[in-house]
């Protein structure tokens, strides 16, 4: 007889640093087989390919391979042919993680059918309904059956929400797992050097949100004001695909063409990213990931954005809002330079070891 199936489903980028410690630890079941499924939201290599093989995640089983498209157009057409292939090869369970647009679409397309879903990262919400990930993840959370959580605001939440207590877990950060395995290998690359930069004198920065750079003002705001911080520590700028379509749509070709000390490169792959991290003396970013990592790293972190759906990162960790008003984010900029930031704590549960306990979660429900 075949083993159960788990489906593990990888869409886009954040999605395969939480999958990756998730996958490995499930595979140390005998009595089941955990298949990766990836939706092909994010198709881009550098978006993609290289962060399985560096977190050697074994290439996936299932392609479904829908590509870009309006948040309708793509939600529907995951939706449809994930079903499509449920019908065809029927798992136990499907696992989706976080809050992208394949996340909710593969936890409808399964649930209608009767198969369970079990939600990594559940519980967290910004209370912005203007953010496509807060509709994702209030939807995804309303029909899943295990709600997995990495902070204890995800618990409140949830249970404020009125989902019965036996469906909820805390499970700690599973993103973490991924950056404590990779972090040596990362520093080996020493990659401040190979942008000519020294350790802690230089800030790494990324945007994505659609509430910073798809409005030409405000992205032209943005990379004018990245410009002048950069004559006094160096910037790094890997920059997103939408954010360089945008870019280029305002016309705003010539700023990412850098000078003083911005530097715009390429999306970097994972363990580039996290090396250079690492070492950065402030992060600027709309990332919800990176808002996570740099509380371990302990780097200062200024988040452009209005709220977070990561409270922690700002009680115990090195974050704090600044949105996009220019005077915010330069004080920001200012007082980390100035050594006025708070240190960081450790965060319960964000131990390296959250993938096992997702694992030994899903093999005991089901
Ligand atoms: C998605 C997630 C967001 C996450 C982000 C990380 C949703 C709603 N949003 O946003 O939560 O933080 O991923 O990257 O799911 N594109 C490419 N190549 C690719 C992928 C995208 O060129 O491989 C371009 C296309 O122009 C596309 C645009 O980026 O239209 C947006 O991609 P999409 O997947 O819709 O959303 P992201 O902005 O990447």
């Amino acid at each position: 007889m075949s083993l159960p199936i788990v489906d593990l489903i990888a869409g886009a980028r954040p999605n395969f640093m939480k999958l990756a410690p998730v996958e490995r630890a499930l595979r140390g079941y005998a009595d089941l087989a955990p298949r990766v499924v990836h939706t092909g939201q994010h198709y881009d290599p550098g978006m993609n390919d290289v962060f399985f093989e560096q977190l050697r995640i074994p290439a996936p089983e299932v392609h479904l391979e829908v590509g870009s498209g309006s948040h309708g157009a793509q939600t529907a057409r995951i939706l449809e042919r994930y079903e499509e292939h449920l019908l065809a090869s029927r798992p136990a369970a499907t696992v989706v993680f976080g809050d992208v647009n394949s996340t909710v679409a593969c936890a409808l397309a399964a649930v209608k059918l009767g198969i369970p879903v079990a939600h990594v990262e559940a519980g967290l919400r910004s209370f912005d309904r203007t953010m496509p990930e807060e509709i994702n993840r209030l939807l995804t959370d309303a029909i899943s059956d295990l709600l997995l959580v990495s902070e204890p605001s995800g618990v409140e939440n949830l249970q404020r929400e009125g989902i019965p207590e036996g469906k909820i877990e805390l499970v700690g950060n599973v993103m973490i797992d991924t950056l404590n395995a990779e972090l040596d290998a990362a520093k080996a690359l020493r990659m401040p050097e190979r942008f000519g930069l020294k350790d802690g004198a230089y800030g790494l920065v990324t945007l994505h949100r659609p509430s910073n750079v798809d409005a030409p003002a405000t992205l032209r705001r943005l990379l004018d004001l990245l410009g002048e911080l950069s004559r006094e520590l160096p910037l790094v700028l890997p920059l997103h695909p939408r954010t360089r379509t945008a870019a280029q749509r305002a016309g705003l070709d010539g700023r990412l063409a850098g000078g003083n000390g911005l530097k715009v490169v390429e999306p970097l792959p994972y363990r580039e990213n996290l090396g250079l991290m690492a070492a950065a003396k402030v992060v600027l970013t709309d990332s919800g990931g990176m808002q996570e990592e740099t509380a371990v790293l302990r780097v200062p972190c200024l988040t452009l954005r209005e709220n977070t759906e990561r409270p922690v990162t700002l009680t115990m960790g090195t974050s704090r809002l600044v949105g996009n008003s220019s005077e915010k984010i330069r004080q920001g900029f200012d007082d980390v330079l100035a050594g006025r930031w708070p240190k960081g704590r450790p965060i319960p549960l964000w131990d390296g070891h959250a993938g096992e306990r997702i694992a030994e979660g899903i093999v005991r429900w089901l």
